[in-house]
């Protein structure tokens, strides 16, 4: 039996971006790309060449659904996947791949990281997917009773019991290490596994992880406008220039009365009407989120632009020339991306996205939005923001607007959530977390990455900071336009197993 389109889980190019219209927009653009690398896969010579025998295995483990409390019998189905084709004997290292707040499919342990790595020691890949996310769901509506049990240290308490389970289940020797992996928020978790049960997990790779929590994520937008000046992926100082140059003009538009706000909205191929104050903030923010999600998926398989493109578009380098200004360039730019979405029109209402993360019916397909909305309201923050000088786009849609959103949706109080994010740094560390024998890998065009480490924080907690590399690219699957600094970025994370694996090879002879 072959692989039928293998979901690819390995690209967990999740949004993280704070609950709103834009990050509703960014999860459909993170859909498209694993579509893509989905449909993709299916051709021959794509990924891994897996033969024909190489078939992922699917297996539920019964978890608690409380752990921290004995007394409370309930219990949940957690997925996990298994690829035992590496796999050379029972002493071999076992790669953990973490899910994140999305479903994980067979791809998580079929292509990409960790699984291209997997030959090389004969490892066993097995990966995770996370409590409340995928088919990993509690029974129940997802109220607020529910979801106390949704947050890191569950999915972390998950790790420890599954680490154990899966051990005796699939007959992992004692001396076997385990090496979590992770891209993204999971690759915070990877990273926080080895932190907490440094006798559970040998060590980590944490990819792209964010691993200081932040209510006012406005530094997101800071990099998001020095990745468009970059020349190496196809920014320039005029391609900046432009990009503040479009949203002015939008603006303008937005503030010039009805008939002006008609014109946009056709223009931009805009579901709704633009007379509330809201709405056009959320618009707002779905523009930004369109050029921010290019810069944070520059150059993956699957984005509908690279920041090359954007920035052609931008200063009118495709098409009449003569004609075009940085405005019709984006207006350009959101009609490619929609369409290669799917989606008819640009959808931005206030009232339709509270009501939507209102709905507590769990959504089996998707990220779960309204799951991690709750994880960003009561540990993460992360809500982009636009401030300063050096923010291109407009300064709408403000904190407060994205923060009220924890109030209509769940109760929580801006106050909460800001004394949660510091509970959280306070728990995990922030950027300093402790930990040893981690590897923190980040591309420097990635937003996220001034979240995460960069520079070694001592011997065993080294760093890899990828040029030009956006969000995850080095858990994709190797593909010939690999850049050459991504190849040596993944080369260094080679390196660095390998020191790590032979220190296990000496301790045990
Ligand atoms: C622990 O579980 C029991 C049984 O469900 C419940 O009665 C008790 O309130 C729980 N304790 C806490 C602290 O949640
Ligand atoms: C586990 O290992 C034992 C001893 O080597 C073997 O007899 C048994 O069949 C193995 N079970 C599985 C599920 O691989
Ligand atoms: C470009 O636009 C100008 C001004 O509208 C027009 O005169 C010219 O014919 C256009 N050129 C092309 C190739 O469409």
């Amino acid at each position: 039996m072959a692989v039928k389109a293998p979901w690819l889980g390995f690209l967990l190019l999740v949004s993280l971006w704070g609950l709103s219209t834009p990050a509703l927009l960014l999860r459909r653009l993170r859909e498209h790309i694993q579509k893509f690398q989905e449909s993709s896969s299916l051709h021959p010579g794509f990924g891994l060449g897996h033969g024909p025998g190489a078939v992922p295995k699917q297996g539920w483990l019964e978890q608690p659904l409380d752990p921290f409390n004995a007394s409370d019998r309930r219990t949940f189905l957690q997925r996990y996947w298994v690829n035992d084709q590496h796999r050379t004997g029972q002493d071999v290292p076992v790669f953990l791949h973490i899910g994140g707040e999305g479903s994980l499919g067979p791809g998580s342990v079929m292509a990409g990281h960790p699984a291209e790595l997997a030959p090389a020691w004969g490892a066993l890949v097995i990966s995770l997917e996370h409590r409340f996310y995928g088919l990993s769901m509690p029974a129940g509506d997802l109220d607020l009773a529910l979801l106390r049990y949704l947050s890191s240290r569950h999915a972390l308490a998950d790790v420890a019991y599954a680490r154990q389970a899966l051990s005796s289940l699939l007959n992992v020797s004692s001396s076997s290490p385990w090496i979590c992996f992770g891209g993204s928020y999971a690759g915070s978790l990877a990273t926080w596994a080895r932190l907490k049960f440094p006798h559970l997990v040998f060590a980590a790779v944490a990819s792209s992880a964010p691993l200081s929590a932040v209510v006012d994520f406005s530094a997101y937008n800071q990099v998001v406008a020095r990745s468009l000046t970059q020349a190496a992926i196809g920014g320039s100082l005029e391609c900046l220039a432009a990009t503040s140059t479009a949203f002015k003009e939008v603006e303008r538009l937005l503030r010039a009365g009805r008939a002006a706000q008609a014109v946009l909205r056709e223009e931009l191929g805009a579901c709704g009407s633009l007379d509330r104050t809201e709405d056009q903030a959320e618009l707002l923010g779905a523009l930004q989120a369109l050029v921010g999600g290019t810069v944070q998926y520059d150059g993956q398989a699957g984005a509908p632009l690279s920041v090359r493109q954007l920035c052609g578009l931008l200063l009118g380098k495709w098409g009449n020339r003569s004609r075009s200004t940085p405005y019709l360039g984006l207006r350009r730019a959101v009609q490619i991306i929609l369409r290669s979405m799917g989606q008819k029109c640009l959808s931005f209402s206030r009232a339709e996205t509270v009501a939507q993360l209102s709905n507590t019916k769990p959504q089996v397909s998707g990220v779960g939005d309204r799951q991690w909305l709750y994880q960003t309201c009561t540990e993460f923050g992360f809500y982009v923001t636009c401030e300063g000088l050096q923010c291109p786009f407009s300064q709408l849609p403000a904190l407060p607007f994205q923060l009220e959103l924890c109030e209509q949706v769940f109760g929580l109080s801006p106050a909460s959530v800001a004394q949660a994010v510091a509970q959280t740094n306070s728990y995990y560390g922030g950027q300093s977390p402790g930990a040893t024998q981690v590897l923190f890998v980040n591309g420097d065009t990635d937003p996220w990455h001034v979240l995460s480490v960069t520079q070694d924080l001592g011997p065993s907690e080294p760093a890899v900071l990828i040029p030009s590399a956006s969000h995850c690219f080095d858990m994709a699957p190797v593909r010939p336009s690999d850049s050459p600094s991504l190849r040596l970025g993944r080369q260094k994370i080679f390196q660095q197993l390998q020191g790590w694996l032979k220190d296990v090879k000496k301790s045990q002879s």
